[in-house]
């Protein structure tokens, strides 16, 4: 998804926009650009299609020497990926513009634009907002003026970046629908889409609100605005998760370094958030307690895997706190007409927390009438964080690679508390908490046995380079994990693959079974293992050839097309978490075997903040 970066220093900018503009290329983009006002006061603008590799180099022929510049990552959404699409976006040669979002009514400002004579040169939705802030800034007394009075036309999602020729060290911001954050250097400021954008300079932070502007000035000045143009103090807040996070260290992928990163990251999920034998409720927050004793259902609304984590939770929930759960992707819940019973809790997870379908769901649940809203979320200052009452953070530190891994157990291990919070304000059994709370004490120790078998799951990977179909096969809660090493495979080897609860298999999807379609089934030590061992049978019957992640326990016999990776045993209700990493690392290598871009699959995005 696109990428902002904006920087006013007493130094060149060039570079900082450069890295900056590096450190987003994990969120997806086609092209990419840089505007800076150079010492003789002109705006120049350099844009390439493709990686910010081709922008870098055209920058050491053609330098944009300056100290305050503005720099973007472009995920086509209005016009193709192109060089004359590409941001930063000019009317005349006086002010550049960055944009993250979308402008819903750019056909009808358009129309008017061109009918004065403005001339377009793209197809995106963003240059109507050079061209008004053009005609702007000629009536309004200073660039802030002119772009408040733009934000009253446009509708839509957006995070702006300005400049002006003739503001000398001035960038103007604002955002609605998208994120964008300030850095506040020493004596120099920045802004970004995201703060990883910036940890090269800065690890201080000022997250802008909905409807925020800022200007920022040399020498660091930073002034924020609020809707009604008064200024106003927005915390600063320091970035929590190191700079490492933003480098590879010895892996080949940055996808590779999370899911190895999954035994440290579900410790940090679960620090400080369990007594000897139940979880503690506080950490949800002080206002926690009261709130889940009234909670009778619960609503759960996500995008993609943050949804699989959600539909794992509803077996949890249900089983171990006795609650209604109603699980269902952002997308389509924010159309519907909710019918919300008295008691309910909203609850959203994200990675991201900027993801515009969850975001959304979250603002129409607002006017619903339930209890109260919880976010599960990976990104402290994220507006899902902002906006929801109650909110617990899973602590995974920054994702880069688009396919989500540590997130989603850290979602995983989330959701398990959170089960755990109500189970024991709901009169769970005193033992049977006691022993999910031991059994996830255990859980880092036994990711990290599972990540030991690396390479035995490369050498299974191989069996899928040249297939073009694969069928996952889960039972219960083990049917998410199966939609989830589906998503994996799909996303980044670009390998067509289905999920299915396998009991469903005789219902339709057998007829696809033959020995061109790899068939993939979590088998845990659970009550439904001997229904799925028939499942199983079903498969290997029609030619199938059975590749079987099996808790260590299970009888399961390798045989000539049935392949068994044995797990260590886990407590039977977090086996979803441990059976997803197999999942994950088999996708991986076959998409290192058929040269995917892993960190950067094809059309993705990591944070989708567009609807
Ligand atoms: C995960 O591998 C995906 N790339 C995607 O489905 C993601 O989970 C989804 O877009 C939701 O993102 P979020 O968790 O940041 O809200």
């Amino acid at each position: 998804m696109c990428g902002i970066v904006g920087a006013v220093a007493e130094r060149n900018v060039q570079n900082i926009l450069l890295e900056g503009l590096k450190r987003l290329e994990y969120r997806g983009y086609d092209s990419a650009g840089m505007a800076v006002r150079s010492p003789q006061g002109h705006l120049q603008r350099r844009r390439t299609l493709g990686k910010v590799a081709v922008l870098e180099e055209c920058l050491v022929a053609e330098p944009l020497p300056g100290r305050s510049g503005i720099a973007h990552t472009r995920w086509a959404t209005h016009g193709r990926p192109s060089e004359h699409n590409a941001h930063p976006h000019q009317s005349g040669e006086r002010l550049a513009v960055v944009h993250n979002g979308i402008i819903e009514n750019h056909e009808t400002l358009r129309r008017e634009l061109e009918a004065e004579g403005y001339a377009f040169i793209s197809e995106t939705d963003t240059e109507v907002i050079a061209h008004l802030l053009e005609r702007e800034s000629r009536q309004a007394g200073d660039l802030l003026a002119a772009v408040r009075r733009v934000l009253t036309r446009i509708d839509g999602a957006y995070a702006l970046g300005v400049i002006h020729a003739e503001e000398p060290d001035v960038i103007i911001g604002a955002r609605k629908g998208s994120p964008l954050v300030v850095g506040v250097g020493i004596d120099e400021a920045f802004l970004a889409s995201d703060p990883l954008a910036l940890l090269q300079v800065t690890d201080r932070f000022i997250y802008l609100e909905e409807g925020d502007a800022v200007r920022l000035c040399a020498g660091g000045r930073i002034e924020v605005f609020d809707t009604e143009g008064a200024v106003v103090e927005r915390a600063v807040q320091t970035f929590e998760h190191g700079d490492g996070a933003a480098s590879k260290g010895d892996y080949r992928h940055f996808m590779l370094k999370e899911i190895h990163e999954q035994p440290m990251v579900i410790a940090a999920a679960l620090e400080g958030r369990l007594g000897e034998r139940s979880v503690l409720v506080e950490s949800f927050g002080p206002d926690a307690e009261a709130l889940f004793r009234q909670a009778r259902q619960i609503h759960i609304v996500a995008c993609g895997t943050s949804y699989h984590a959600g539909m794992v939770a509803r077996y949890w929930l249900e089983r171990y706190a006795g609650l209604a759960v109603q699980v269902e992707v952002a997308s389509e819940y924010r159309y519907r007409q909710v019918v919300v019973p008295e008691g309910t809790l909203f609850v959203t997870l994200s990675q991201s927390g900027e993801t515009a379908d969850t975001l959304a769901a979250l603002r129409f649940a607002r006017q619903r009438g339930y209890l109260a809203s919880l976010a599960i979320c990976n990104v402290p200052g994220s507006s899902l964080v902002r906006e929801s009452d109650l909110t617990l953070m899973t602590q995974a530190g920054p994702e880069i690679g688009v396919a989500s891994t540590k997130a989603f157990t850290t979602q995983l291990t989330a959701l398990m508390l959170l089960t755990l919070a109500l189970g024991r304000l709901r009169g769970q059994a005193e033992d049977e908490q006691a022993n999910l709370v031991q059994g996830l004490r255990e859980l880092p120790g036994l990711v990290a046995r599972v990540l030991e078998l690396d390479s035995a799951i490369e050498q299974l990977s191989m069996a899928f380079a040249e297939k073009h179909h694969a069928l996952f096969l889960g039972r219960g809660a083990h049917f998410p994990i199966a939609l989830e090493g589906a998503l994996k495979l799909k996303e980044i080897s670009y390998i067509h693959a289905e999920a299915y609860p396998a009991g469903e298999l005789k219902h339709g999807p057998l007829a696809l079974v033959d020995s061109e379609m790899p068939v993939i089934s979590v088998a845990p030590n659970d009550e439904l293992l001997d229904k799925l061992k028939s499942n199983l049978q079903e498969v290997r019957a029609r030619g199938g050839e059975l590749f079987v992640f099996a808790d260590e326990q299970v009888g399961l016999i390798e045989e000539e097309y049935v392949h068994v990776l044995r797990l260590p045993h886990v407590h039977e209700a977090l086996a979803p978490i441990l059976y997803t990493v197999p999942l994950q690392l088999l996708s991986y290598h076959v998409a290192v075997l058929k040269g995917t871009d892993v960190d950067q699959p094809r059309n993705l995005a990591k944070s989708v903040t567009v609807e």
